[in-house]
């Protein structure tokens, strides 16, 4: 099959790779020159494990190309998606604005019959605002449909090559037919596609991000619960989780969920109930709870510390979760400036997102190369991302790094018994 993306951002790049993989024929379009430039060089403007090495492959057998001309990869495509950015707005909803101007771009450039996905995650009744745009630039046949991508960062290929389902909207037969074929390769008995109305497409994507999202903060919550009275939250979540009706999955308390994708879906979703005439309180107080939990390590840190004035802090992470440079909406971010704004000095290191970090920070922080450099000098120790290699970390050569050897384990991911029989001070999340 010929298939057009268009937007070479996580989701376009992704899924472009993973159909090229698959022995299709497809062409990438993105606005940006030099970005297309790059990519054509077989080289990736983002992070993601195995992504690159893919792209190459599939760009020297000629079945992925980049293109900034939309008309050359559209019009000659059988299905083309649209999988632009859908930033959000100041009033807290999805921001349409380049999935309208995609949808008009697309229907000028048809040809011949073609299916219209949309990739972006977009609130519910925007596969009609994309097919009003694009009629009201063309005459030939058509299809719009509803395809919610669900890939997380970091594990992008194997959730697209695997996903545990894929979802598609669309009440037209041909449509249907063709992406079921498009799918099949990366589809099983248990893994099946939904077809499903376009509306109820477009919310499921919402609706599973918030249910995640809920799952995290129901979690912070009871761990600021076990703190108080004096119970563990490891041992309640392995309890909890042994329920097969529950699961173990996004159960684990943190400093927070942050990324592209939860903060601003659980707005978005709220601001479509708005519209509907309803108020989400559940969602109000995930929201709510995850802001208080963003902010948690620097309150644990002001109560022990008192005054943080001219103390230094090594920051372990600064990505919002490990395998990725994506810094968007990261605890880190939070937390360094809560810090900054105290008058403390940050010493940060992240094996990948230091680049990233710079555009938030400049030389406000120092970058060091190392876990350990950043440790050098330091009042305490914030593990902010679940990176690997934060979890074993050498104790003993830490503490003789140290100023004062104290840890807050953001994440829970160290030996407090350990780390307290070395000479530390450790602080973690709902437990002791
Ligand atoms: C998420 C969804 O998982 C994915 O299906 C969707 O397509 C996009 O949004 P992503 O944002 O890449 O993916 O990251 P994810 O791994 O889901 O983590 C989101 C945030 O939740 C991170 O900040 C992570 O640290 C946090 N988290 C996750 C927790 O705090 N606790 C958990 O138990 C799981």
């Amino acid at each position: 099959m010929r298939i057009a993306i268009i937007g070479t951002g996580y989701v376009g790049l992704v899924a472009g790779t993973c159909f090229a993989e698959s022995g299709h024929d497809v062409t990438c379009v993105d606005l940006d020159a030099r970005k297309v430039e790059v990519l054509r060089r077989g080289e990736i403007p983002l992070y993601e494990p195995g992504l690159e090495e893919l792209v190459r492959r599939n760009v020297a057998a000629q079945r992925l190309r980049f293109t900034e001309h939309l008309p050359e990869a559209v019009s000659p495509a059988q299905v083309v998606f649209i999988a632009v950015g859908t930033p959000q707005s100041e009033r807290g909803d999805a921001d349409l604005q380049h999935v309208l101007v995609a949808a008009e771009q697309i229907g000028r450039s048809l040809r011949h019959y073609t299916v219209i996905v949309n990739k972006s995650t977009v609130p519910v009744g925007t596969s009609d605002r994309v097919r009003s745009a694009v009629a009201r630039t063309t005459d030939v046949a058509f299809d719009v449909v509803s395809n919610p991508e669900f890939l997380k960062e970091g594990a992008a290929l194997d959730d697209f090559l695997k996903p545990d389902r894929v979802v598609i909207g669309t009440t037209s037969e041909r449509a249907r037919k063709l992406m079921g074929d498009l799918y099949a390769p990366f589809v099983r008995t248990e893994n099946p596609i939904l077809f499903m109305d376009p509306h109820s497409a477009e919310l499921t994507k919402y609706a599973a991000n918030a249910m995640l999202a809920t799952r995290i903060s129901f979690m912070n919550d009871m761990a600021l619960l076990c703190e108080r009275v004096g119970a563990n939250v490891d041992l309640v979540r392995k309890g909890m989780g042994a329920d097969r009706r529950i699961g173990y999955a996004f159960l684990y308390p943190g400093i927070g969920y942050g990324g592209s994708c939860f903060p601003k879906d659980v707005r978005a979703l709220m601001s479509t109930a708005r519209e509907a005439g309803l108020e989400l309180d559940l969602l109000r107080a995930v929201e709510s709870t995850n802001t208080r939990q963003k902010r948690c390590l620097l309150g644990k840190a002001l109560k022990l510390y008192g005054s943080l004035a001219d103390h230094t802090f090594a920051v372990w992470g600064l990505a919002f979760k490990p395998k990725t440079d994506d810094m968007r909406e990261a605890p880190s971010v939070e937390l360094i400036e809560g810090l900054l704004g105290k008058g403390a000095r940050v010493q940060c290191h992240d094996p990948v997102a230091s680049p990233v970090a710079r555009q938030y920070f400049g030389d406000r922080v120092a970058y060091a190369p190392t876990c350990y450099e950043a440790a050098e000098g330091a009042d305490g120790i914030f593990l902010v991302t679940e990176w690997n290699e934060f979890r074993r970390p050498d104790l003993k050569r830490l503490r003789a790094l140290m100023r004062r050897p104290i840890i807050f384990d953001g994440r829970n991911v160290l030996d407090p018994r350990l780390a307290r029989s070395e000479g530390f001070t450790y602080i973690g999340i709902g437990r002791d």
